[in-house]
């Protein structure tokens, strides 16, 4: 009996492995970081404490995390060949494209390709540290022609911030910045995991698969919708907004920052963004109120036109106003997200390592064989 063709287009609903990491109840909408849920993290914990736990499994004590907040404060600094490139690009290239090939820098750098785990460990702290200075550098001098060096005293996302802007944020800043860092560090098997997974089953090196990670998160349907969201609001503004909806989707367009091929009801992400959202907009400016008021405009239109096709906003729909808030400009929204992400991707790769098998499916063949080789003048 011949077996039953099983083609899962863009691998959807597929297991490939097994993994502790990370748990996404798309029904319940509900996620978890080895256990602990976003709302506890985002609520108790920092990024840096949540950047050990997806690197080792569980929740320090106060002497691990001190040695790990120390051990990434003393990889922030960045070469110089690295901040001289990016000072060459800003302007000319999307920062994504500025922050993969930084990062692909910082890699050639690496004499120690093939390596055991803890080097592995090391190296990804090395990456996850490394990425935020640099995307914050990316950010300052595309934004003010300016490079901070990183400050070893204080905190990842202040230095992140210092770097970006180059004064010391204050409390309210840090904690909406740390809480964004914790909401997209992590979540299973996404197309930009996936990539950098599939990269690391090569036995390729850890920063070559955090480069792959960053060139797939860039696209629109993955990390890039945070921007494309923003874009859409910026251009909706005082427009009638079931007008311009309307106008996407009779021409089969996205509403950028809607779905998810997990949740099947709110992303849980982008419900605490939206409550930080409202919490801070009675000190915005009026860009910002315009904006978020545009969202919800947008948020009630698509839950009349869309709850029944179990579409909801995801993590991208709020992620910008939250952004401009703080002043970012909306090219460095997706850079944000890949320094974000990182402990997540490195997560995975060592777990992956663990029980490594090269990734290698397969295409169903539809096309002929043994055609004859005709020459060109026959043809
Ligand atoms: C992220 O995977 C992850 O975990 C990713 C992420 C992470 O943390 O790593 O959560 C981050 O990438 C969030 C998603 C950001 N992308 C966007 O916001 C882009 C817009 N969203 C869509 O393109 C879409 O929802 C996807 C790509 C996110 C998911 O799409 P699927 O699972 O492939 O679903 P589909 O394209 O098969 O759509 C099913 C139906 C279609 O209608 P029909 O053809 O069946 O009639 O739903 C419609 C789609 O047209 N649909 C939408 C829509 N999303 C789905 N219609 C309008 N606007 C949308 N946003």
């Amino acid at each position: 009996m011949k077996d039953k063709l099983e083609i899962n287009l863009g691998l959807e609903g597929t297991y490939f492995s097994k993994s502790e990491i990370c748990k996404i109840d798309g029904i319940k909408g509900k996620l978890y970081y080895f256990g602990y849920s976003i709302e506890d993290l985002t609520d108790k914990s920092n990024f840096e404490e949540v950047s050990y736990l997806l690197m080792n499994g569980y929740l320090p004590n106060r002497k691990k995390l001190s040695d790990f907040s120390h051990q990434m404060a003393e990889q922030r600094d960045i070469d110089n060949n690295v901040i001289n490139f990016i000072k060459r690009m800003v302007g000319k290239s999307h920062p994504m494209h500025i922050l993969s090939t930084a990062m692909d820098m910082v890699g050639s750098y690496d004499k120690k390709a093939e390596s055991d785990n803890e080097l592995n460990k090391t190296k990804a702290i090395n990456i996850i540290s490394k990425i935020s200075s640099i995307t914050a550098a990316i950010g300052s001098l595309s934004t003010n022609g300016k490079y901070t060096n990183p400050d070893a005293s204080i905190s990842h996302i202040e230095n992140f911030l210092y770097m970006f802007n180059g004064i010391k944020p204050n409390m309210e800043a840090t904690k909406l910045m740390d809480t964004m860092f914790i909401l997209h560090a992590e979540h299973g098997s996404n197309a930009s995991t996936f990539s950098s997974i599939v990269t690391a089953s090569t036995l390729s090196d850890i920063n070559s698969a955090i480069v792959s990670g960053i060139n797939t998160l860039k696209g629109p349907l993955h990390g890039g919708a945070d921007e494309r969201a923003l874009r859409m609001l910026y251009g909706i503004k005082e427009k009638p907004v079931q007008q311009y909806i309307n106008k996407i989707l009779e021409n089969n367009g996205r509403i950028m920052g809607f779905g998810h091929r997990i949740y099947k009801t709110y992303d849980p992400r982008a419900r605490i963004i939206r409550t930080m959202l409202k919490s801070l907009l009675p000190n915005a400016n009026d860009e910002v109120k315009i904006l978020a008021d545009t969202a919800f405009n947008v948020e009630k239109e698509m839950k009349t036109r869309m709850e029944d096709r179990h579409i909801y906003p995801n993590l991208d729909f709020f992620s910008g106003q939250v952004y401009r808030y703080l002043d970012i400009p909306i090219e460095m929204f997706t850079p944000i997200f890949a320094a974000s992400r990182s402990p997540g991707w490195c997560s995975h790769i060592l777990e992956y390592w663990k029980n490594n098998r090269l990734i290698r499916p397969l295409f169903y063949y539809t096309g002929e064989v043994d055609l004859p080789y005709k020459r060109i003048g026959d043809r």
